[in-house]
């Protein structure tokens, strides 16, 4: 009796610790309207820089991770290619991605991992050997003329099982040797999904399952989810009559659109698969990032059935195991896009973005605008100045702000601030708490006259970062504006009421998370009491305090 009932207790007891064990590794967490990810229970913000394509070995990479540092990433997202370790069928070698972890750890870094499995860029060209050349084994896409793709078709259920084996290797061994430290914190799989130039494959199992009914799993997320569906899905869907029962042309109507559909329902399915081996093993959270659309790009034109905005649904309905879909932001309007994938509360994180002179605000915009737990330009170790340096300063005022930053995401309470495009009025106007912050933002650091430097004598000026940055309104009078090139003025969103005034204006930094002073702004920095200013050409923290006279 006594051994049976201590049995039972012990096995509790490894219950119990097996849960908490569970509850410390990464995972994201709802906060309001954000989604948060957690590294051992604590909320955390990925400063992060992808690797180039080919920079993901410990020895090409080592050199480079003092200028990382220097930038003040915390996270770096790194390519696991297939080929590599898994050489040949059924032996693995994980030396790289140990060596990843070693050089991370010293270097106080966390990682994301980039699972570059059966596609690339759509293409299958991080395949091993084996793979590639047995076409036989590992069918490949066809154009409509019946011209084979080097795209191994996501219908290949020996393609699904060799890459769902390596994928499930690959998080069995992060278990075994990463789940104390939780250096990996997430985990991407493939990279840039999609079909191209066609916007569905035409080989002869793909026409056959396209004349296939709809499967009922998706017909069943449509009937479902009917309210909150993707307009485009659901505007395609209703028009024919909400079929529940039909072929893929007669449930959403026949052309490239319906086809894209086609594509991202197989291509979701077998990610999903992928994605379900490697939970299985080691449960860290994961994601598919996406090439985005062109302007005026159709399907076929651009890799389609990707994990798109339009086609969220179908991702979800597919693959319930993917933790959301993840933008690749390489165009200038990078407000747009960073918002779409917020859809239907889709949790932000910007693996990929440029590593333009824009990169310094747009990360800081993506974290307080759009409640993203993370951002990332690409090809990190390649950024040159003047972009490092902006990079570097505005990582390092983040840095500074995450406490901040993360108690306030999903909240209401912060914003952040971007101009985007001639057409947008400035100033742009937040409203936050009882107030509207007024924002201009400067396009570059004035030649000060007052310094007495006439304009021509003045040469080139310097290379200043573009505008932009955050506010957070942290108390009922009081905010803290963070950011470069930015003049604000505050009025009540009451109107006819009394008018504010500025009491104070602090510049100043946050040192182990406790505010330091440097010094009150007033005079010329106020424009005698009119706004506050972010100085152009450097990072700055600002704590203002209002009042109200009538
Ligand atoms: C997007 C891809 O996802 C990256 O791997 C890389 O190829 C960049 N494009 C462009 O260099």
């Amino acid at each position: 009796m006594f051994t049976k009932t201590s049995g039972v207790l012990a096995t509790l007891l490894l219950l119990i610790a097996q849960l908490r064990a569970d509850d410390m590794l990464p995972r994201l967490r709802r906060q309001g309207s954000a989604t948060q990810l957690l590294i051992h229970g604590q909320p955390f913000l990925i400063r992060g820089g992808e690797l180039g394509n080919s920079s993901g070995e410990p020895d090409y990479l080592r050199p480079f991770w003092p200028k990382l540092q220097a930038l003040h990433l915390n996270t770096v997202v790194a390519p696991v290619y297939w080929d590599s370790i898994e050489p040949a069928e059924g032996k693995f070698d994980f030396a790289t991605i140990d060596g990843l972890l070693t050089d991370a750890r010293a270097h106080d870094m966390h990682l994301v991992l980039l699972w570059f499995g059966l596609w690339k860029n759509s293409m299958s060209s991080y395949a091993p050997a084996w793979v590639k050349r047995d076409f036989q084994r590992f069918p490949r896409c066809q154009d409509s003329a019946g011209n084979p793709l080097e795209i191994i078709s996501p219908l290949s259920t020996e393609a699904l099982h060799a890459d769902a084996q390596a994928f499930r290797a690959l998080l069995q061994h992060l278990r075994t040797v990463d789940q104390k430290d939780s250096t990996v914190v997430l985990v991407q799989i493939e990279n840039e999904i999609g079909m191209i130039p066609e916007a569905r494959d035409h080989s002869p199992e793909a026409e056959k399952r396209f004349h296939e009914d709809v499967p009922g799993d998706l017909i069943a997320y449509l009937v479902k989810n009917t309210d909150t569906l993707a307009p485009e899905l659901r505007d395609s869907w209703v028009a024919r009559g909400k079929k529940t029962v039909g072929t893929w042309n007669e449930v959403f109507g026949e052309g490239p659109a319906t086809d894209e559909i086609f594509t991202a329902w197989h291509f979701s399915r077998y990610v999903e698969q992928v994605a379900a081996q490697g939970k299985a093993e080691y449960p860290l959270p994961m994601y598919v990032n996406a090439a985005l659309i062109r302007p005026g790009h159709k399907p076929g034109q651009y890799p389609s059935g990707g994990p798109l905005p339009h086609l969220l649904d179908i991702w979800r309905a597919g693959a319930p195991d993917i933790d959301l879909l993840a933008p690749d932001i390489y165009f200038t309007n990078f407000v747009e896009w960073a918002r779409k994938f917020t859809r239907n509360g889709n949790p932000l994180f910007i693996p990929e973005a440029m590593r333009s002179t824009d990169a310094c605000v747009n990360g800081l915009y993506a974290v307080a605008g759009e409640n993203a737990f993370g951002f990332s330009p690409f090809g990190i170790e390649s950024i040159v100045d003047p972009a490092a340096r902006f990079l570097g300063e505005s990582y390092d005022l983040l840095a500074q702000l995450t406490p901040l930053i993360l108690e306030n995401q999903g909240r209401g309470t912060m914003a952040g601030l971007l101009p985007e495009g001639l057409e947008q009025r400035q100033p742009q106007q937040v409203a936050l708490g009882g107030y509207t912050v007024n924002v201009a933002f400067e396009k570059s650091a004035p030649i000060e006259l007052a310094d007495g430097i006439p304009p021509a004598a003045a040469g080139t000026p310097p290379a200043v970062p573009p505008p932009g940055g955050l506010v957070i309104a942290t108390g009922p009078d009081e905010f803290l504006l963070a950011g470069t090139a930015i003049v604000a003025t505050f009025q009540l969103r009451t109107p006819g009421g009394p008018q504010v005034g500025l009491l104070s204006v602090e510049e100043g930094h946050f040192v182990d998370g406790k505010w330091t002073h440097l010094r009150w702004l007033n005079g010329d920095q106020t424009h005698q009491g009119r706004h506050v200013r972010l100085e152009p050409g450097r990072f700055t923290i600002l704590r203002v305090k209002l009042y109200q006279y009538r």
